[in-house]
């Protein structure tokens, strides 16, 4: 028997498990994401199994199905799409074909895929990225950086924050006719970690004169010290994105390791000296009651399992671990929240130290909402959810950028 066969045979088994796995009543799409979420559990294991038996690496097998998704800059009457490099990143820009007479606002735009998966090039980010140059009248640059484990923290953030500079100049600006005072960094998922993080850096350097006027997060990922939050315990199963998943991905960014995978899902993955820390991201304080139910907060366990990796640490890869004076020079921000997602609490924690320190936060949480919907916009998935989140960012872009 062929490991085709085999995997094929698997699959229909693991796909008559995995979906009767109930989705919550009410949630968006329920049946068309039961079926996607099965699909999703089925890669997973099927990506676990290949890497076992040494045939494809985790991250090669996912990166083999998500690749069907890519597709061609495709031009039309409205938009000139393109795709260059800046400084050897691979970007995607979109370019209205429309005659302005003053300058365009611009929005640079970070995929999701935990730094391990996803493209700028996928029909779903595509989609999006057409959507809002044409709604905004907008320059949209779609960013392809480079992913883990081959290229590891910090290659995320160095490449992301290396366009965004590249842009910022003014004579990259000139070019393609952009308004210097409106520019946005925009991401979901990691992508939000990204934009949230580029953000951090770029509002406090003396030698950036062009700030950006707004940063807008998707659900995204703003710190890996607590992987025990409430949202974590609620949705560890997904839909979409397990907390096992988001170990596996998280772990392989950040250093290889299986000690690593298994210290985070105990959430005993941080050391002794990080302990002052904790008090940025101590749900107990930040969570509003509402979404505190009766999860009691237990104090960190640190030092035990000796994995510990200090890019945890890193504001980068864990903006919320940004001190107030920090957080306090942030530009205008949206942020969205999904109820049905691991990382909502990541979210509810950024919002409320961000107010806290009096930056102006538009927040939208959506009841019925899940993880990872932008990646499933496009046929033969489309996700209404994918519509919805991307109507609220981008009708928040036109009032406010
Ligand atoms: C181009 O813009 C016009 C006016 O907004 C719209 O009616 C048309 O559908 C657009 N074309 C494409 C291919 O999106
Ligand atoms: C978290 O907050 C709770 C209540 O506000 C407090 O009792 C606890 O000591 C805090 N823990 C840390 C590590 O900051
Ligand atoms: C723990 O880490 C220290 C320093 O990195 C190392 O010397 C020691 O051998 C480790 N202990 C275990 C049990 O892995």
């Amino acid at each position: 028997m062929g490991y085709r066969t085999l995997f094929f045979a698997l699959s229909f088994i693991l796909f008559a498990y995995y979906i009767y796995i109930p989705m919550p009543e009410g949630i968006d799409d329920r049946w068309k994401l039961a079926v996607i979420d099965a699909a999703i559990k089925i890669a997973s294991n099927l990506a676990e199994l290949t890497e076992a038996m040494g045939l494809m690496k985790y991250e090669e097998f996912l990166r083999s199905i998500m690749n069907l998704q890519l597709i061609n800059p495709i031009s039309d009457e409205n938009l000139t799409v393109i795709d260059v490099d800046f400084r050897d990143i691979p970007v995607r820009l979109y370019l209205p074909k429309r005659t302005s007479e003053r300058q365009r606002p611009a929005v640079i735009y970070f995929h999701g895929g935990g730094f391990v998966i996803g493209s700028c090039k996928m029909s779903s980010y595509d989609f999006l990225n057409r959507w809002t140059a044409m709604k905004l009248d907008a320059v949209v640059v779609g960013v392809d950086h480079r992913l883990a484990p081959k290229y590891p923290f910090p290659i995320a953030f160095e490449d992301s924050i290396s366009v965004v500079k590249f842009f910022l100049q003014s004579t990259v600006l000139a070019k393609y006719k952009v308004d210097p005072a409106r520019i946005c960094v925009s991401g979901d998922s990691s992508g939000g970690t990204l934009a949230a993080a580029v953000s951090l850096m770029l509002q406090s350097d003396p030698e950036i004169k062009n700030k950006l006027k707004a940063q807008a997060l998707i659900s995204p990922g703003l710190q890996l010290i607590d992987s025990f939050m409430p949202s974590h315990q609620l949705y560890q199963h997904g839909p979409l994105l397990t907390r096992a998943v988001a170990a596996k991905l998280i772990s392989r960014f950040v250093s290889e390791g299986k000690m690593l995978y298994q210290a985070i899902m105990k959430n005993q993955h941080m050391p002794e000296e990080s302990r002052p820390l904790f008090k940025f991201v101590n749900w107990s304080t930040f969570l509003p009651e509402k979404y505190k139910k009766n999860h009691i907060y237990t104090e960190p366990i640190l030092g035990k399992l000796n994995v510990s990796n200090p890019n945890f640490m890193d504001s980068r890869v864990s903006p919320l671990l940004a001190t107030d004076a920090q957080l306090q020079k942030l530009q205008l921000t949206y942020l969205l929240t999904c109820e049905h997602d691991i990382l909502r609490d990541d979210g509810l924690i950024y919002v409320a130290r961000l107010r806290k320190v009096g930056v102006q936060v538009t927040h939208d949480h959506l009841e019925n909402g899940y993880h990872g919907a932008l990646s499933f916009a496009t046929a033969p998935f489309n996700l209404n959810l994918a519509l919805k989140i991307r109507d609220k960012y981008t009708s928040w872009l036109k009032n406010n950028l």
